[in-house]
């Protein structure tokens, strides 16, 4: 047997460096002991073996899930990786196996990991403090697995203008304003427990809150346990869900006037790089939302156009956020959808959940979204009026609809009149020319075009409604297919 050690925070070329050894002397998986630096009786790092210039297999796909899987606390996770990578060795398509139990464990480690960072890049809460040389921003973070040293890149990019610390306990990340530089980790107590911003934080949840929304399940799979307590906003979760369902009953009644302008001021005190000229940094700099919830977190703080002032809410993406067969982009949101906070509830919603059925789509299995975020209307005494985004404001909005399917990753997105062809594929031909065809995105996403189901409402006579739903039905049916045998390939 011969012992490896590693430190329990060991980086991904650390524990390279003992594979490729190991593996160039030919030493199987169940004769090699990984562990942690100092246990005794074993051989340290000096006693590895020689590496015998073995030529190596690692293909891409596994570099990829063991960059992240190494940085789980698992302790078998070291050697699960040397074990997946010897068997690499020989049979190279391995990592494809999807009923393999060890590259199943390796993807699950990996995921995990993903998610940790995810939850890092949103849930950081930074508090003020002073020094000799100004302010300084320091938070305290506590992870669930080995993560800072990736995720600390993320927060050079996105708060390249401040000092910052980020203390866990295991390790800390100090940025200067020029250099990164990593430290021993702390406490708790070495961050001041409260910062003004605690309140705004609290404000913006508390106005996002949706009580009519209200799915602990989903809720907690966005923001779980764990994290909560260090988030000033959590104090107010237990309060928020208890008076859900009278503040719902509320808000029936007092709709449409339920205005949540409060939390777009709020995100931008609190999110200083989401506003209209951070956009346009982040832009610049790269630096995409890591994660459907970071982005959701930073849409309500966008002043890219002017929409957000006169809507109620801005209202997002839904559905099955991880690689669903099909997105469905509509226009915008419509007065009910502005209310609900929700895409497609309101009589356009209706038609096409009925044409989703007919033609064999769960909606829950798609992820539905609009190529604008906010309803632009014309208010008419008491009515709210839609009104078709302009060319403007469809601009605006198309970082955030990019940046949502490169994280939902959809096999197929469909279409669903001018705006959205507009917005996904820059197209603003006559809609029939490209209808129930796929064009391409500007990114070289493939796109399925159809009509809007308010198209169909619009239709004056009944003969041409009853023609024109068959074949939006017929539409949906042939965009499923050609989803199933876009996933099939990729
Ligand atoms: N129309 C759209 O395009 N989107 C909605 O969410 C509702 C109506």
């Amino acid at each position: 047997m011969i012992g490896v050690e590693l430190a329990e925070a060991a980086t991904f070329d650390e524990w390279r460096g003992k594979a490729r050894a190991l593996l160039g002397a030919r030493v199987a998986p169940e004769d090699v002991a990984w562990t942690g630096a100092g246990a005794p009786g074993l051989f340290g790092g000096d006693a590895t073996p020689v590496d015998t210039g073995f030529a190596l297999s690692v293909p891409r796909a596994f570099v990829e899930v063991a960059r992240k899987a190494v940085l789980h606390v698992e302790p078998e996770r070291f050697a699960l990786l040397y074990r997946v990578l010897w068997r690499l060795q020989g049979h190279r398509g391995l990592m494809e196996d999807a009923a393999d139990a060890d590259v199943t464990r390796l993807r699950d480690l990996a995921k995990a990991v993903r998610r940790d960072e995810h939850k890092m890049h949103a849930f950081v809460r930074f508090k003020e403090v002073k020094d000799d040389d100004g302010p300084r921003f320091v938070a305290w973070f506590e992870p669930q697995h080995h993560i800072l040293r990736e995720t600390a890149d993320f927060f050079v990019r996105r708060f390249t203008g401040m000092r910052w610390s980020i203390v866990t306990p295991e390790l800390s990340a100090h940025w200067d304003g020029g250099q990164l530089t990593f430290g021993p980790g702390g406490q708790r107590g070495d961050v001041p427990a409260e910062d003004a911003r605690d309140e705004d934080w609290r404000e913006y949840y508390r106005a996002m809150f949706n009580p009519a929304r209200l799915k602990i399940n989903a809720m907690t799979r966005e923001m779980p346990k764990h994290y909560w307590k260090n988030l000033p906003e959590a104090r107010d979760i237990a309060g928020l869900i208890a008076s859900a369902s009278d503040r719902a009953e509320g808000m029936v009644e007092a709709a449409p006037t339920v205005p949540k302008k409060r939390a777009g001021a709020a995100a931008a005190r609190i999110m200083p790089e989401a506003p209209s000229p951070g956009v346009t940094r982040i832009i610049d700099r790269g630096a995409a939302p890591a994660s459907i919830a970071e982005l959701n977190a930073a849409l309500p703080g966008c002043r890219s156009c002017a929409l957000w002032r006169p809507a109620t809410q801005v209202v997002m993406g839904e559905g099955k956020a991880d690689r669903p067969l099909l997105a469905f982009v509509g226009e915008q949101p419509g007065d009910q959808e502005d209310l609900a906070g929700r895409p497609f509830v309101g009589p356009a919603g209706q038609l096409l959940d009925r044409a989703l059925k007919e033609a064999g789509i769960d909606r829950a299995e798609a992820w539905l979204t609009n190529a604008v975020k906010h309803f632009k209307f014309e208010p008419r005494g008491k009515r709210r009026i839609h009104s078709r985004p302009n060319a403007g404001e469809v601009e605006a909005c198309r970082w955030w609809v990019k940046h949502e399917l490169d994280l939902v990753r959809p096999a197929l997105t469909v279409a669903l009149g001018a705006t959205a062809a507009a917005s996904l594929a820059g197209y603003r031909g006559p809609l029939h020319a490209v209808r129930g065809r796929i064009i391409h995105a500007r990114e070289g996403r493939p796109v399925f075009v159809t009509v809007h189901p308010s198209f169909l409402l619009r239709l004056p006579d009944e003969a041409a409604k009853t023609g024109e739903y068959a074949r939006f039905v017929g539409e949906l049916r042939e965009g499923r297919r050609l989803a199933g045998d876009m996933a099939q390939a990729a």
